[in-house]
């Protein structure tokens, strides 16, 4: 018997958790959502329409996304994480987003799908969902060389103490707080290079597969 091959990948920033997500995909020929760039979108046009992030607009914006404004390099800024964490608090906002995730969840085949509340909350009944993390110090040096990389003028010092605070963002606000699920599995990446990382990735997906067949 076949099923629908859904894996849910949450986790901090910079834990690794998008350069995993799309391993796997290509891994087992799935389509692949990063759900941060939704809230990046949300926050970005939030910011463009109303110069503040400010909860009627950004639950607005968040009703009317779609795939198209996703790829915008704009996105991977800095300050795109920030807006992003700040319109992700919104209950609202989190709902407009529901069903695009949901449906994206719901491909045939199954899909992978990236972020901080896609096992406990978007796609609860995934068969193999997992936890991925890293240190806050590893996680800031890694994004600071992805930022870095884009060019922004920003030193490692400032983007922990940006990671610091979405971490207790993301963690400590009520709706869908980030959290590892009971049923998620931990991988720590902060002493793995990417290719290692993903070898466990594929093991801890191949071992929920297995739990879920027998
Ligand atoms: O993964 P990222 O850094 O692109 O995410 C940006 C912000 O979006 C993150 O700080 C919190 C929010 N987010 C969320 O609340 N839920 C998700 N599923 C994905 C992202």
């Amino acid at each position: 018997m076949s099923f629908d091959l859904v894996i849910a990948v949450d986790g901090p920033a910079a834990s690794g958790k998008g350069t995993v997500a799309s391993r796997l995909a290509r891994h087992y020929g799935l389509p692949h959502l990063d759900t941060g760039l939704l809230y990046r979108a949300v926050g970005v046009g939030a910011m463009k329409q109303h110069g503040a992030i400010e909860e009627a607009t950004a639950e607005r914006v968040a009703a009317h996304i779609t795939q198209a404004h996703l790829s915008e390099q704009a996105l991977m800024t800095r300050a795109a994480g920030e807006l992003a964490s700040q319109v992700a608090v919104y209950p609202g906002v989190r709902a407009a987003l529901l069903k695009f995730q949901q449906d994206f969840a719901a491909k045939k085949g199954g899909a992978v799908l990236d972020g901080r509340d896609i096992g406990t909350v978007i796609a609860p009944h995934a068969p193999a969902k997992l936890f991925v993390t890293a240190s806050p110090e590893v996680r800031a040096e890694r994004r600071w060389k992805q930022l870095s990389g884009l060019g922004e003028g920003v030193s490692l010092e400032e983007v922990l103490a940006d990671i610091r605070k979405r971490d207790e963002r993301d963690s400590g606000r009520d709706a869908a707080p980030l959290l590892q699920g009971a049923d998620a599995a931990l991988l720590d990446t902060s002493q793995l290079t990417i290719e290692a990382a993903f070898r466990e990735a594929c093991r801890l997906v191949e071992q929920a597969r297995g739990s879920i067949k027998s």
